[in-house]
């Protein structure tokens, strides 16, 4: 586990603001975007093979296989305890009644930026449809909370890590998906970005102002991809790693760009990219 990622994270998130009551988390509510590393039930009922609700999974979770694609804690879970929750923040899936206050996760494991990443793999909730069900979470809030719903949506932390599965389950794969073909690295890159740009504005629209961006691990060191284009004697699948390097480079300066030009937003870069080669997802992504 990368403690050096998730405080970094927890630093970015909670730095500016005033201590809350003691053993009141730092912040109201968390809510988190993403794929397989930050799941945590939300395909469960859904037609893939992208699901986690069996052992081996949750071996070592004190509520066993819950949907998380690990045999413990996902990055999300560590996150909302060190920001004081007691419990953690509850699947879309399955939130209900004024859960949803604490925050909601939205994560699905074969998830993507592309609508159609990940569908060899069957169901999933892309980000779009991640940004559509936090819609209706909102619209939950506003029954709740009436008026205040909106400061109450500034207040709270957000992370968002997407984009791994558009290479994984989608530009490496090139008897499926089109893109390779389509489109070289740097070009893919681009089209990813500009789409994950209209994403974050769309979240900031939603209210989010503390949103914590993860760029992109070595997608090369998954399992899958060592075992069907072999290192030739290195940890991972150099080529591969190195495809996701153009994301990240484009990726910061747009944080940049969004923060100067949105007022109120304080978004952070969140480097992974050489301190989280075990936590990369599986062949499931
Ligand atoms: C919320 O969901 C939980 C677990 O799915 C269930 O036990 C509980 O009764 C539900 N509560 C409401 C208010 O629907
Ligand atoms: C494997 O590594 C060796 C030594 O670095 C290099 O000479 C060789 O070309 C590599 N083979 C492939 C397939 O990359
Ligand atoms: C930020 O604003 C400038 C000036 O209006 C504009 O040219 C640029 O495209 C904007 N950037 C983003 C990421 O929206």
């Amino acid at each position: 586990m990368a403690w050096r990622v998730i405080l970094s994270v927890l630093f970015l998130i909670s730095s500016n603001l005033q201590g809350g009551a003691a053993g009141a988390p730092q912040v109201p509510c968390y809510f988190i975007y993403g794929d397989s590393l930050c799941d945590s039930g939300n395909n469960n009922d859904l037609v893939t093979d992208a699901k986690a609700n069996y052992p081996p999974y949750g071996v070592d979770f004190p509520e066993g296989a819950t949907g998380r694609f690990t045999n413990g804690r996902t990055f999300a879970d560590f996150i909302a305890e060190l920001l004081g929750f007691d419990e953690y923040i509850p699947p879309f899936a399955t939130a209900n009644g004024s859960d949803i206050l604490r925050g909601v996760n939205y994560a699905s494991g074969g998830a993507g930026i592309r609508d159609e990443t990940g569908q060899q793999l069957g169901g999933r909730i892309s980000l779009n449809h991640q940004l559509q069900n936090h819609l209706i979470t909102i619209l939950r809030i506003r029954e709740m909370l009436g008026a205040d719903a909106e400061t109450y949506l500034n207040k709270c932390a957000y992370t968002i890590w997407m984009g791994s599965n558009d290479y994984l389950n989608n530009y490496l794969m090139p008897d499926i998906y089109p893109t390779s073909t389509l489109y070289t690295p740097e070009e893919y890159a681009d089209v990813l970005i500009e789409q994950y740009e209209q994403q974050l504005k769309t979240l900031y629209s939603y209210g989010a102002r503390r949103l914590a961006i993860f760029g992109l691990s070595e997608i090369g060191c998954a399992p899958a991809e060592v075992a069907e284009y072999g290192t030739n004697g290195s940890l991972c699948v150099d080529e591969i790693d190195d495809l996701v390097l153009p994301f990240n480079d484009r990726l910061k300066p747009l944080i940049k760009e969004l923060n100067s030009n949105l007022t109120g937003a304080e978004f952070v870069y969140v480097n992974t990219y050489g301190v989280t080669t075990n936590a990369v997802p599986g062949q499931k992504g």
